[in-house]
């Protein structure tokens, strides 16, 4: 690799940030109008055009469907001006339609970037998921064991009680036994109706957010971009696909994906370098979402780097008539 074509994440991460920021005020009117649809389709609008003004030659792993279910950031099209490094790119244009449709908080705006072919090419299928914070020993929690037992190793390493521990989890019918095995431990659970890209960053985050653990089944593209949030603040991740149907498993096989049982590390889902970045659609708790005060226009966005660790909160303010 030339040094002009080198992955400079310094550089590139603000032009992230920007593309991040136009989707989340692009699809802003949308907030509390009932409809994920054109709240969507506005957020990927305005992150493709945004994306393709960037000196990267970048293909979307990560995308809105395949090409012939989804005619914009479909996994496999190219953006960028085609100068530049050749990048992977993971993108939900918007984190939580249901949430901006319904003016509830946490929507996010969330794109990772990553040198070419080394960010996991997760298909459109479930993934199980477990996630906790920097500073635990390796492996403390795993796949592997039940809910009560992450829950006790948990609070064991962080030498507190059970009781101590809050656990972010979707709410879902599908995760009422985990929720009762939970709460039997005492630990706390916090339920949240959408978007577990926020729910597993709350992890990295606990003094500010209170949660220590993520659980649960939640989709596998934002398996990748948690896991990349995750590289940059630190923290442990783990991700096994779950298949509902032969469907799921062929769109796994296409994605070149061959053990349908392997357990996913942070590192395996995204093995090098990487740089995230995500804005509020609506407040949440890692960012407030977009302000439109007389006279002008504000985001919040979280801009990080894996190489150095740095995390800055960023705020845009923009005139408007
Ligand atoms: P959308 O923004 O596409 O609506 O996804 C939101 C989300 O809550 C994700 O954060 C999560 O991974 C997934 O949906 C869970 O899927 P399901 O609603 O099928 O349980």
């Amino acid at each position: 690799m030339t040094s002009d074509t080198a992955f400079n994440d310094r550089t590139l991460s603000l032009g992230l940030a920007r593309v991040a920021e136009q989707a989340a005020l692009a699809c802003a009117d949308l907030i509390g109008r009932g409809d994920e649809k054109a709240a969507d389709q506005a957020a990927v609008n305005a992150m493709r055009d945004q994306l393709n003004m960037l000196s990267i030659k970048g293909v979307v792993v990560i995308g809105e469907g395949e090409r012939d279910e989804a005619p914009m950031l479909f996994i496999g099209e190219e953006v960028g001006t085609g100068q530049g490094p050749g990048v992977d790119i993971a993108l939900d244009p918007l984190e939580g339609t249901t949430l901006t449709a319904k003016a509830m908080p946490n929507a996010l705006t969330v794109i990772a970037m990553a040198p070419r072919g080394t960010l996991l090419h997760a298909p459109d299928t479930y993934m199980d998921k477990l996630a906790i914070g920097p500073g635990y020993p390796e492996n403390v929690v795993s796949l592997a064991m039940s809910p009560r037992e992450r829950v006790e190793a948990l609070a064991k390493a962080r030498g507190c009680r059970p009781s101590e521990i809050t656990v972010c989890v979707l709410e879902r019918p599908r995760h009422q036994e985990m929720i009762a095995e939970l709460r039997e431990t005492g630990a706390a659970v916090y339920l949240i109706t959408d978007g577990d890209v926020a729910g597993v960053i709350h992890c990295a985050e606990s003094e500010r957010t209170g949660i220590d653990m993520y659980m649960g089944t939640g989709g596998a593209p934002e398996g990748v971009l948690a896991a990349s949030a995750l590289k940059c603040m630190g923290g442990q991740m783990w991700g096994r696909l779950v298949f509902r149907n032969d469907d799921e498993r062929a769109r796994a096989q296409k994605a070149g994906i061959t053990d349908f049982d392997r357990v996913y590390s942070r590192d395996e889902m995204v093995t090098s370098d990487v740089i995230f970045a995500a804005t509020g659609v609506t407040d949440g708790s890692i960012v407030k979402g977009v302000q439109r005060r007389p006279g002008f226009v504000e985001t919040e966005t979280v801009l990080m780097r894996s190489r150095t660790g740095s995390v800055r909160r960023m705020i845009y303010r923009s005139k408007r008539d």
